[in-house]
């Protein structure tokens, strides 16, 4: 089975799931450049010209087009469990972990890196309170939380206790 993170943008899927990756021998797949080199543009670009329905759509076909591995490390879009049977996907790929990381953090994070991220056009910390608040209870159904707010390092090695690997 692999492993599959979650969580909020912000929340450092993409660092530690690389950083998993590689300490295991995994295969590291990050959904959103994915996506982006599935359809030649950027995610921005995707939302811009489809719309939010259209990004959700492709973000669905580009997961269901991933294979499970053994040790694949899938680094999920902040959106990709809140749509459609993304969930189920992500099961169906790997032990679903919820990077879990306050709200006061996020705003910290995401303050100055927000260029790749057309959800957060507007007032910052109200979207992601709002998001926070329609996703956590889903965010929460995965098999693993771990608290995220520590080192890249701290969280690789809770993950690999919590998973097994
Ligand atoms: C989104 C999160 C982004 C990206 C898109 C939408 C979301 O991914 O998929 O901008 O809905 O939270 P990251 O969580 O990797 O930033």
């Amino acid at each position: 089975m692999g492993v599959v993170l979650i969580g909020m943008m912000g929340s450092g899927k993409s660092t530690v799931g690389a950083r998993l990756a590689e300490e295991c021998g995994g295969r590291f797949i990050d959904l959103d450049d994915l996506m982006e080199q599935v359809a030649g543009m950027t995610n921005r670009q995707i939302f811009e010209e489809r719309g939010e329905k259209g990004f959700r759509e492709h973000e669905k076909r580009v997961l269901s087009s991933i294979e499970q591995h053994e040790r694949l490390v899938l680094a999920a879009g902040g959106g990709t469990p809140a749509f459609h049977d993304n969930l189920a996907k992500l099961r169906a790929l790997g032990t679903v972990v919820y990077l879990r990381v306050s709200p006061q953090s996020l705003f910290e994070r995401l303050r100055d890196d927000r260029q790749d991220r057309p959800l957060l056009d507007d007032d910052l910390e109200e979207t992601v309170l709002n998001l926070l608040d329609k996703r956590e209870p889903i965010y929460l159904q995965a098999d693993v939380t771990v608290d995220a707010e520590h080192s890249v390092e701290d969280i690789v090695a809770d993950i690999r206790r919590k998973v097994g690997w």
